[in-house]
This record gives C-alpha cells, sequence and structure tokens, in this order.
C-alpha cells in the first residue's frame, strides 16, 4: 500500500523539501499551502519531477479551512500514515517588554493551536494507518535546556512570541504521546543544537548554515519509523536534545 504523508506550510523552505524527499521515497504526498496559488506553483514543480502530489489548501490558523483540507484528502485515500506540522509563524521578534497579547495570539494560533487543530481533524484517518506518525517541527528555541545555557546564541535575542509557542508545541507533542501510544507523536527542529546551526529559509532571510536537505533530516528521519519506533522525543540533526 502506498505511503501517504500530509505536510503543513509545504510550498515552500523545509516543508517543501520534505515533500521533495519523501515524495522521492515513492509517497504520496498532501502538500498542504494555506495560498493556493503559492501551492500549485510547488506541486507542479514536485509532479515534473515526479512525485505523487496533490495540493491541499490548507491555513493551519483557521478551522473551517482544515475541515476542508480534511475532505480533499479523504477524497484520495482511506488512511494517513503521516503526519508533518510543520507550517509555523515567526512572528516580529518583538522584545518581552513590547510583547502585545495580539503578537502571542497570531504565533500562537499558527504554531500551537494549528498543529493541534490539524492533529485533531486527522487523527481518525492517521488511526486507519497501520503506522501513524505525526512530526511536530519545533525549534531550539522552544528548549528549556537550551534557553539556559548561556553559550547558545538564541538566548540573547530577547523575543518572547517563537519560542514560548514552540515549547508550548513540545509540551503539548509530549501529552499526545502519552494519551495516544498507538500513534509514533515526536516533535524534530531543523538545526544542529550543539552547533548552534540552523537552516537557511526565509524565516531566518536564509541566515542559516544547513542547506534544507540538512535541516528536514531529522523530520524525514522521524516521518520514516516503524511501528517500533521512538514517540514523545525531540530531536535535531545530531540526535536527541534537550526539552
Ligand atoms: N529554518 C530553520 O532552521 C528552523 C529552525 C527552527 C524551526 N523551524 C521551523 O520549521 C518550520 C518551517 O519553517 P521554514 O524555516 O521552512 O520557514 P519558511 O520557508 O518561512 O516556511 C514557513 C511555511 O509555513 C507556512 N505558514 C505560515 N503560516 C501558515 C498558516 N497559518 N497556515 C499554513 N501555512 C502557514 C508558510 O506559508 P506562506 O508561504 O504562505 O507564508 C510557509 O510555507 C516552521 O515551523 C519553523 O518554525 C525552522
Amino acid at each position: 500500500m502506498t505511503t501517504t504523508v500530509l505536510i503543513t506550510g509545504a510550498n515552500k523552505g523545509l516543508g517543501y523539501e520534505a515533500a521533495r524527499r519523501l515524495g522521492g521515497l515513492g509517497w504520496k504526498v498532501f502538500l498542504g499551502s494555506r495560498d493556493e496559488a503559492r501551492g500549485r506553483e510547488a506541486v507542479e514543480k514536485l509532479a515534473a519531477d515526479g512525485v505523487d502530489v496533490v495540493l491541499v489548501q490548507l491555513d493551519v490558523t483557521s478551522d473551517a479551512s482544515v475541515a476542508a483540507a480534511l475532505e480533499v484528502v479523504r477524497g484520495h485515500t482511506e488512511h494517513l500514515d503521516v503526519l508533518v506540522n510543520n507550517a509555523g509563524a515567526p512572528g516580529h521578534a518583538v522584545t518581552p517588554s513590547e510583547t502585545t497579547a495580539d503578537e502571542l495570539h497570531a504565533v500562537f494560533d499558527a504554531n500551537v493551536y494549528g498543529p493541534v487543530r490539524v492533529t485533531n481533524a486527522f487523527l481518525p484517518l492517521l488511526r486507519a494507518s497501520e503506522n501513524p506518525r505525526v512530526v511536530m517541527v519545533s525549534s531550539a528555541a522552544g528548549s528549556f535546556g537550551v534557553m539556559l545555557d548561556p553559550d547558545q546564541p538564541v538566548t540573547k535575542m530577547h523575543e518572547l512570541a517563537y519560542s514560548s509557542s514552540k515549547a508550548a508545541l513540545n509540551m503539548i507533542t509530549v501529552r499526545y504521546a502519552q494519551a495516544l501510544p498507538d500513534v509514533r507523536i515526536n516533535a524534530v527542529t531543523p538545526g544542529e543544537t550543539a552547533k548552534h546551526t540552523f537552516a537557511a529559509t526565509d524565516m531566518n532571510q536564509h541566515k542559516g548554515q544547513l542547506t534544507v536537505t540538512e535541516g528536514t533530516d531529522s523530520l524525514v528521519r522521524l516521518a520514516t519509523i516503524g511501528s517500533d519506533g521512538p514517540t514523545g522525543t525531540f530531536e535535531d540533526r545530531l540526535g536527541s536534545i534537550d526539552w
């Protein structure tokens, strides 16, 4: 049976690279994109390279969009093997003392409520798989271990919304993994935390030191685990990292 994967925010960056790599394994890829035109462009590129890919218009901040996306995927398959909650919003790098509730809300809507909306909506399809997996694309910025290490450059960036949203996503990953032992649910960060590196994408104005292929190594590793694979872990390109 063909392996199926839905990737949110897959029109560019790490999501697109994950679609390219998992599609290259012969998987059927449901490519999530909040913007239909950007998504179509990505789908056309992948299809030209032989990937079995379906465009799914999906804004993770909208219940209606998530419900419509579920219907699209259901029209193609009775099971979803892998869900990659990749879509993410960086926010505006506002300092803690200047952060408004609106700023927090917008970032949490995409990075925290989004993965919960999408995971819960797709859970019945995931449970129809023999080996359901969910990959939460988090960040080292959401790790207490990293943020309490003064040698980590990210501790000097005085920002609130993005880092706290990814910390929340980490706890959400743990709570899902505990509650759903039949599903492998893991968090990944695209970088190499010990080396202070991350992947060059639009989100960081391409300042990252790693390629998107390197940045998706942890994502692809946890998307392709067997039913005896880990659950409730947090990994980067080099292995497990501190929560
Ligand atoms: N690059 C890194 O090294 C790094 C490090 C740590 C964590 N991450 C995480 O990796 C994930 C991918 O980021 P990236 O680096 O690949 O950045 P990117 O190139 O900016 O891609 C972000 C993707 O998320 C989508 N998105 C944003 N809000 C959305 C929404 N409401 N609904 C659906 N899609 C939405 C974007 O769509 P549009 O094109 O429409 O804006 C885009 O497709 C994010 O969760 C990010 O926090 C990245």
